[in-house]
């Protein structure tokens, strides 16, 4: 069992180098018998469990290795922890689409947001290095900074690696709040720690909360924890920052952690809404 941890440890890295299509082609077949391929590995490799087990037909001696199927099990289980609203979670960057707005201006300032994000996704590393995030933000209800904001973290999620988490600032706040109740699963800190620890946090809405002394003297301590340990953190805002209504301490945390990106105001929900309508009531006349 030793030598099996042993030998995983050693794999680790190639797998993070997206190297396990290259390492499989490597097996020595005739020599290594696989032990747990079953049909539950979609390319029976091994049982499911994103590890193979090999016995060497020679000697008899055993070893493990990564699965292929192990990446998409990784992959599968961020995409979960992620928490990305369902109606988001397959949009990319590419096909947010920048002429739905009406006005010049807006579309222009789409584009510009659209170019902002596709740019930070190409330069990752260096935003990464600073720990520097991104803040959409514009006064206007469904103008698309949830969209574009998660689909920065899809990006993230899928072509740089990271672990993503996405949380409303209410969401955030009400599980801390929840933590005092007795009989929680977890303490304050341990949640925490937890918030703390995730790579890429999508902090939405920022800004609808009431500011408290609490509010600001807890969202302060995550944020500034956040940056400390080099976590990057992407907000959504109907407030620009100078505009937030928290302490001056917050701002000027936020200030430093996220680059502000401005969004159109224009509310392309509405339209959205009532296309959908539009073809849904066409459905229901025609009777198709
Ligand atoms: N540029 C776009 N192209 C296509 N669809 C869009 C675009 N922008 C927004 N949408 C769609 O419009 C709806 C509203 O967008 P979104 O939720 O991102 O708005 P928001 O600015 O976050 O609004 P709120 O301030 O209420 O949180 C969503 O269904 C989204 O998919
Ligand atoms: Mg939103
Ligand atoms: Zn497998």
């Amino acid at each position: 069992m030793k030598q099996i941890i042993q030998d995983l440890k050693r794999e680790q890295p190639k797998m993070r180098e997206n190297d396990s299509s290259k390492e499989q082609k490597k097996l020595p077949g005739d020599i290594w018998k696989i032990l747990n391929a079953t049909s539950d590995c979609p390319y029976h490799m091994c049982d499911g469990s994103g590890i193979i087990f090999m016995q060497n037909r020679e000697t008899l001696e055993t070893k493990a290795k990564y699965c292929k199927c192990k990446e998409q099990l990784i992959y599968s289980q961020r995409l979960q922890f992620a928490n990305i609203p369902s109606e988001f979670s397959s949009l990319t960057v590419n096909s947010f689409d920048t002429q739905i707005y009406k006005t010049q201006a807006d579309r222009e300032t789409a584009k510009t947001a659209k170019i902002m994000t596709a740019n930070y996704i190409k330069s990752f590393e260096k935003f990464r290095e600073k720990a520097k995030g991104l803040y959409y933000y514009s006064s206007t209800r469904g103008s698309g900074k949830t969209r574009l904001a998660v689909s920065l973290g899809n990006a993230l999620l899928k072509v740089r690696h990271m672990q993503v988490k996405f949380i409303t600032t209410l969401d955030l706040l009400k599980e801390i709040r929840n933590t005092y109740n007795k009989n929680t699963q977890y303490t304050e800190s341990q949640l925490i720690e937890s918030i703390n620890s995730v790579q890429v946090l999508i902090v939405d809405d920022i800004g609808v909360e009431q500011p408290t002394n609490w509010v600001n003297e807890m969202l302060f301590s995550i944020f500034d924890t956040r940056m400390k340990y080099n976590k990057i953190t992407i907000f959504t805002s109907n407030c620009s920052i100078e505009n937030l209504q928290h302490d001056e301490r917050l701002k000027s945390r936020i200030f430093k952690m996220a680059i502000p990106v401005k969004m159109p105001e224009e509310d392309v929900r509405k339209g959205q809404s009532k296309r959908d309508n539009e073809e849904l009531q066409n459905i229901l006349l025609r009777g198709e």
